[in-house]
């Protein structure tokens, strides 16, 4: 794509460098991680350390920690689980006394994974890659690797719980490096082997950061840089090997290069235990220096959109259904450029209608309050937002539509029957809504018919989410019967009967009329290649291996 800037007109005068500079201080980035890793906890420890909240703990509400009430849907009460991305925003004043604004996009996890986890990913500059020191890469954190390397997110790994026994840092280093060619760049390194944590080598200065417990992690740990002079004193023979293994790192070409970090082709690597609040310092720091501000963004004519240009956002996620009291629709939106202030009125590029603001609402864990303004990088939640769809773009003054948000590939899949022969129209009403509003993706078939239409979707929640909502929503009850694929692969409309006839293989078409063909295992996908050389068979996008 051309980057053709000269196209867009930009804001000019002091609102424009007031809107660089704010865009300029925001890091907006997610952590992507397998569940237990550790994120909820991270989170926490990095919004103790930004001093954004006073007490650990008030953000997720789970077990042992500080509730939170959620007034979500009721199958969410029910359950426990929090089924939105809830975006966190805090300052955080760096060492040279620029104080950053962080935004931080939750990427649900566990149960509640879904497409909705992927679509935030379209909505950040950077991500935290969060690994278990005693597991190293696990499936979740490879899918959402694969996300963010597709789409050229520059990712920091952050080994957490090194407090506990784990591996050996090298072990874990290599892994990253042989399995998904991502070049580790240590920037911290451990003196400790996992388990016995003291602190860390700081290869940037030289300087051992040593650590302090504090009882039950509950406040910010102490650190104390000294200077490696005296580290040995400090830190025995572990010290010497951190040092031993950092020379072997360099010798390696293992060191921090920003063009490779900003390519997605290597990344820079932190050392820590959430829990104890070691380390997390070093990454809000790693945040402020290196991770990279808005950018502008490129519209469907791959026209950057600048910053500084007027008012422009997309929508990466839409959220229903949250108070049951009023039949409340939220879309989370991502400022691109210019200033956002509540209560202006937006233009909706897709139908060109005004899109009124009063509602708008900034999100901090579970709590909302009215958000007045937002900057380039900032997510707004805009309420009454029922005729938003995910990848919708608004803006002001200055039209601009940007590029629609990839569909993932799904891995669950469910015929869905109305149980209500009598509410035919509500079903197929609430079946369009639900796909436009990419809840789930709807497909067909000419062998089903049109009053059994598959459900496709990258986590079985979001069944769940669709089935409460068929029945209460449009009232239109339906039962789901779940089949047995896994994978989905383009097709063309020409291989549908070669492909049909197969075993463990069905053929169907999505609304936008692309032609995905569904295997029972990735095994059968690999058999049918096999056999049928002459058959195209296209991945959807970035989840896939
Ligand atoms: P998640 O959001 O990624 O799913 O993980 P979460 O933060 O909930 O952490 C999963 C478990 O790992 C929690 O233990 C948490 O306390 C623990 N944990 C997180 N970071 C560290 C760390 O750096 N060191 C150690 N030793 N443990 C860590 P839990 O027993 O499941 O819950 P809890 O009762 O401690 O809250």
């Amino acid at each position: 794509m051309t980057d053709t800037t000269a196209a867009v007109p930009t804001t000019t005068g002091p609102q424009a460098v007031r809107i660089s500079a704010e865009a300029q201080r925001r890091r907006t980035f997610a952590v992507i991680s397998h569940p237990d890793a550790g994120k909820s906890t991270l989170t926490e420890a990095l919004v103790l350390h930004a001093k954004a909240i006073t007490e650990a703990g008030a953000i997720h509400g789970k077990s042992g920690r500080r509730a939170t009430v959620s007034d979500w849907m009721e199958m969410e009460k029910a359950r426990g689980i929090s089924i939105t991305s809830t975006a966190l925003q805090f300052p955080y004043k760096t060492g040279s006394g620029n104080t950053c604004v962080i935004n931080l996009l939750d990427t649900p996890g566990h149960a509640d994974f879904s497409e909705d986890t992927y679509r935030v990913l379209t909505a950040v500059d950077s991500a935290v890659m969060l690994i278990d020191a005693a597991k190293g890469l696990e499936p979740q954190t490879l899918k959402l690797f694969q996300v963010c390397r597709h789409r050229r997110i520059p990712i920091i790994t952050v080994i957490n719980k090194w407090d506990r026994p784990g591996r050996h840092a090298l072990e874990l280093m290599d892994e990253i490096q042989s399995r998904i060619g991502l070049r580790p760049t240590p920037l911290t390194w451990p003196v400790g082997i996992a388990g016995d944590f003291k602190g860390v080598l700081d290869r940037r200065t030289g300087n051992f950061i040593r650590y302090t417990r504090t009882a039950g992690g509950a406040t910010a740990a102490p650190e104390e840089h000294i200077d490696p002079a005296r580290a040995h004193d400090a830190a025995g023979v572990d010290w010497d090997t951190a040092v031993e293994e950092s020379e072997l790192l360099s010798a390696d070409g293992a060191d921090f290069d920003m063009d490779t970090f900003l390519d997605c082709t290597s990344s820079p690597v932190l050392f820590t235990s959430a829990a104890l609040n070691f380390g997390v310092n070093q990454l809000l720091d790693v945040l402020a220096q290196l991770a990279p501000p808005p950018n502008g963004q490129l519209d469907v004519d791959g026209n950057r959109r600048e910053a500084s240009a007027p008012f422009s956002a997309f929508v990466f996620k839409v959220q229903a259904g949250m108070d049951s009291a009023h039949r409340d629709r939220i879309a989370y939106a991502r400022v691109c450029s210019g200033t956002f202030e509540r209560g202006e009125v937006l233009t909706h590029a897709s139908t060109g209608k005004p899109f009124v603001t009063k509602y708008a609402q900034s999100v901090f864990g579970q709590q909302r309050s009215t958000l007045d303004t937002a900057w380039p990088g900032d997510v707004i939640g805009l309420a009454n937002a029922a005729a938003l769809r995910p990848g919708d773009t608004l803006y002001q003054d200055v039209a601009v539509k940007f590029p629609p948000i990839p569909s993932f590939s799904p891995e669950h899949f469910a015929v869905a029957r109305g149980t209500d022969p009598s509410k035919h129209k509500q079903f197929r009403k609430g079946i369009e809504q639900l796909d436009q509003e990419g809840v789930i993706q709807v497909l067909r078939s000419d062998v089903r018919g049109d009053q059994a239409p598959v459900f496709a979707a990258v986590g079985p929640l979001q069944f769940e989410v669709a089935t409460h909502r068929m029945a209460n929503e449009f009232s239109a009850p339906i039962e789901l019967e779940r089949l047995p694929y896994t994978v989905a692969r383009i097709a063309d409309p020409g291989d549908a009967e070669t492909l049909q006839k197969l075993a463990s293989v069905e053929v169907f078409t999505r609304t936008d009329g692309v032609m995905l063909a569904v295997f029972s295992t990735k095994w059968r996908l690999e058999h049918v290649q096999r056999d049928l050389p002459d058959v195209t068979l296209r991945s959807l996008v970035a989840a896939e291996d």
